[in-house]
């Protein structure tokens, strides 16, 4: 027995020492923590101390976001009595989570779509080289000064204009509308902005070196990877790229048409750039290596507004109007976290009236993600379209991962995964699953 007892804790050290060692080869988990999440209420509000059981699972930890100076270029904090030393610190207490877990490998992200104003400065940065000096040098600042161990560069691109997937006449419209006006053109400078961004990614790239930071790229949803990512000129500065694939659909872009927001493959009608696998395959072909390649997951939903007009069967694409209204917590029009939309779900624990609940629709040809709707009463009322990931589809993510032998997976982000055990007691569903099939 004795004997057992020290064969188990000898196998039990093992294993911890192999999963939490910084082994480069390893599948990564990148978690995104969105320090908006820290200004929502109450169920919703996360804190720096909510991360905890996460970070076993997590090989990186990358708190967002910071912004751009508009008019000095530098890095700044969009939030600094959250973020800087004068007020809550949150810079330092992120970076000395460390202190409890090793091997975790902390990064500030800039940008990420929270710098919402005058974004052309994400523009005339990358065009001037003075200005990408101004930014390297108050990076590298302030990832000295706060103990960071790197930077992620979530670059605000303009992003592709939404286009509808039904309707004719709408298609033919919009090609007059591109022959006469020039609509599809997202950047005329992009030539430009593609070879200032390369530039900065080099120039940053040889500031950190000296401190072995880590410098990493996240391709945001809807930005057209072509046209502004030179990978050949990229990828031997960066330690590997996060690729955004979701939020193809949003209620925001598309309120007039619901569908999978982060499919795997493409589906049928849809532009067949639309998907997961389509945007992984981009890069490998522009000469990424696959272990550079670590795939973004949300953890939130988007939903939409079901109406008498929408095709009650609830398959997408489908007609709906507008975003649904703002979750108990979040309190975001269109938005859900995971532990809002289980607990609308029909099951046998839940108790309130069955008219109230969403069904869930599950896909089990693995290819295009889980939706789950409830169309309107006679009143109109409470029609609802969900497209959201699941302990399942996180699982089928993982999957696909491993499968491409890929470099691993991002989660976006945190405080949008089921954080407080809500649906199933345990904390953190969805990375928990998507961690266990990497
Ligand atoms: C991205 O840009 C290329 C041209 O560089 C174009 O062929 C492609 O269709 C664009 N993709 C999307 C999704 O707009």
């Amino acid at each position: 027995m004795a004997n057992f007892l020290v064969f188990l804790a000898a196998v039990v050290a093992a294993f911890l020492v192999s999963s939490s060692s910084a082994d480069p080869t390893a599948a990564k988990v990148v978690c995104y923590y969105d320090s908006r999440s820290y200004v929502r209420e109450t169920q919703a509000k996360m804190l720096p101390s909510d991360l905890d059981p996460a970070l076993t699972f997590c090989s990186h930890l990358v708190y967002g976001y910071a912004g751009i100076a508009a008019d000095s270029h530098k890095l700044v904090s969009l939030n600094e009595n959250l973020d800087l030393d004068k007020g809550h610190a949150n810079y330092r207490i992120i970076t000395q989570l460390k202190r409890k877990f090793p091997a975790l490998k902390v990064l500030l992200s800039v940008g990420g779509d929270a710098d919402t104003t005058e974004k052309e400065k994400y523009m005339t940065l990358v065009e001037s080289p003075e200005a990408r000096t101004s930014f390297i040098n108050s990076a590298v600042v302030i990832l000295k000064n706060y103990g960071f161990d790197g930077l992620d560069l979530a670059w605000e691109w303009p992003k592709n204009k939404p286009k509808k997937i039904r309707g004719a006449l709408g298609s033919f419209w919009h090609g007059f509308k591109k022959v006469f006006s020039g609509d599809s053109v997202v950047d005329e400078k992009a030539e430009e902005h593609k070879a200032g961004f390369a530039k900065l990614v080099q120039e940053t790239k040889n500031a950190l070196r000296p401190d072995n930071f880590l410098l990493t790229a996240s391709v945001l949803p809807n930005v057209n990877s072509s046209l502004f990512f030179d990978t050949h000129a990229i990828m031997n500065s960066l330690d590997f790229v996060i690729l955004d694939g979701f939020d193809y659909q949003t209620p925001e872009r598309n309120p007039k048409e619901a569908d999978y927001t982060a499919p795997l493959y493409d589906l049928l009608e849809r532009n067949s750039q639309h998907n997961v696998n389509s945007l992984v395959q981009w890069w490998l072909k522009n000469g990424l290596p696959g272990h550079k390649i670590v795939l973004g997951m949300p953890t939130y939903a988007r939903t939409w507004k079901m109406t008498s007009d929408s095709e009650i069967s609830g398959v997408p694409p489908l007609t709906v109007d507008g975003p649904a209204p703002e979750g108990p917590y979040t309190k975001e029009a269109g938005l859900l976290s995971y532990a809002e939309v289980c607990t609308k779900l029909s099951n046998p624990n839940n108790q309130k009236g069955i008219h109230t609940h969403l069904r869930k629709v599950t896909d089990p040809s693995k290819r295009y993600g889980t939706y789950a709707f409830r169309v309107p009463d006679d009143n109109e009322e409470g029609g609802m379209w969900v497209s959201y990931e699941d302990p399942d589809t996180a699982g089928n993510k993982a999957g696909y991962i491993r499968a491409k032998a890929l470099g691993g997976i991002a989660i976006h982000d945190l405080s949008l995964d089921d954080f407080r055990g809500l649906c199933s007691g345990d904390k953190f569903p969805l990375l928990r699953a998507a961690k266990y099939r990497l």
